[in-house]
């Protein structure tokens, strides 16, 4: 009975004695700050200087798609002097319209230990999977800019870019006003570049809505963004058959180069054919103002300063900002007139 006793009390005392501790000092556990998470679910790599990581500790690995329009130049510069601007190093890549360039120059920058943040202007929907995965197993920060891809929110931080199904509604109802008169609406497309979700989106939007007063799609190619491109398309489409009202161009190159196979066939664009571009670049404004382009469709090619932002912003572990940024913009008619639009493009910075 005697040995009983002394043995609990020895099990209780031990007992005590691990819950005072008196056992091997437990090793602190940091306290556990849940991973910022965004509402897409990316979880954000936070930089170690969070939360007060300035632009200052800031390097960017930028993917260009490459140089294929004006619109394309001033996006690039948007990134290049705000760079400068804000104190940003920007490590940029020009991947010359190939996609296998934009996976390459991905790895690399995953592989690169001072690159925090990689921005994609992706030249394809899909093809991303691997480097993307990369990037989060490197703790790299991605933002997407000017082009979606079909990824899921969880390998991106956000996107920041036009709604290009917007901009097809919006072409479409343009193209419904210039041709409320006109007895036959034959609209003839010269699409973006294939693949790219700018040329996807624009088309599926303009198709959604061309219903709206009856218009019908009688031809349509890519004109890869580019203008002589674009005049050969529409050079082959007039040979096909000159019952064509509209012309429905994805940027305004390819708008141009219309423009230029439309006069050369004898027939004047804006009377005979209606044609509307894509973008509202300078170049764009031009042929708007001499009335050859009757109606343009901004897409807004400077976007660095909210990618910038939004880059902090994931450095610093704040998850807040939406998993889609659209860009604010707006549509411009000759119908306005040269004066009016003589003033506005001299306000515009492309
Ligand atoms: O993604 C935006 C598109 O890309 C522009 O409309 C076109 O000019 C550029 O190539």
């Amino acid at each position: 009975m005697k040995f009983a006793k002394i043995l609990s009390v020895l099990v209780s005392v031990a007992f005590v004695a691990t819950m005072v501790g008196c056992g091997p000092a437990a090793t602190p556990v940091p306290p556990t700050t849940a991973p910022a998470l965004t509402s897409g679910g990316y979880v954000i790599p936070v930089a170690k200087c969070a939360p007060n990581c300035k632009y200052s500790d800031m390097t960017v690995g930028f993917i260009q798609t490459g140089s294929e329009s004006g619109w394309r130049a001033a996006n690039t510069s948007s990134f290049k002097e705000t760079a400068t601007q804000q104190g940003v190093t920007l490590k940029f890549y020009d991947a010359q319209n190939k996609i296998e360039n934009q996976v390459s120059a991905f790895h690399q920058f995953n592989q690169d230990p001072s690159v925090n943040v990689i921005v994609l202007a992706a030249l394809d929907v899909t093809g991303y999977d691997d480097v993307l995965a990369e990037a989060k197993a490197n703790g790299k920060i991605v933002i997407l800019e000017d082009r979606r891809i079909d990824a899921a929110p969880t390998t991106y931080y956000t996107y920041i870019g036009s709604d290009f199904i917007t901009e097809g509604h919006k072409s479409a109802a343009a193209l419904c006003d210039l041709l409320k008169n006109s007895a036959k609406k034959n609209v003839v497309e010269i699409s973006g570049a294939v693949g790219a979700s700018a040329a996807i989106d624009r088309a599926k939007g303009f198709r959604e809505k061309m219903g709206d007063c009856g218009m019908t799609i009688t031809q349509s190619q890519t004109g890869n963004w580019g203008v002589p491109e674009s005049k050969a398309v529409m050079a082959a489409f007039l040979k096909q058959s000159t019952d064509i009202q509209a012309v429905f161009a994805h940027n305004d190159e390819e708008a141009i180069g219309a423009i230029q196979a439309i006069e050369e066939a004898g027939l004047t664009p804006g009377k005979d054919i209606f044609v509307l571009g894509l973008d509202a670049t300078a170049d764009g404004f031009k042929y708007l103002i001499s009335g050859e382009l009757s109606a343009d469709v901004e897409c807004n090619p400077l976007l660095a300063p909210q990618v910038y932002e939004a880059a902090l912003k994931a450095m610093n572990g704040d998850a807040t900002l939406p998993t889609w940024v659209p860009s604010q913009e707006g549509q411009f008619f000759s119908a306005q007139g040269p004066d009016a639009l003589k003033a506005i493009l001299a306000t515009r910075k492309y």
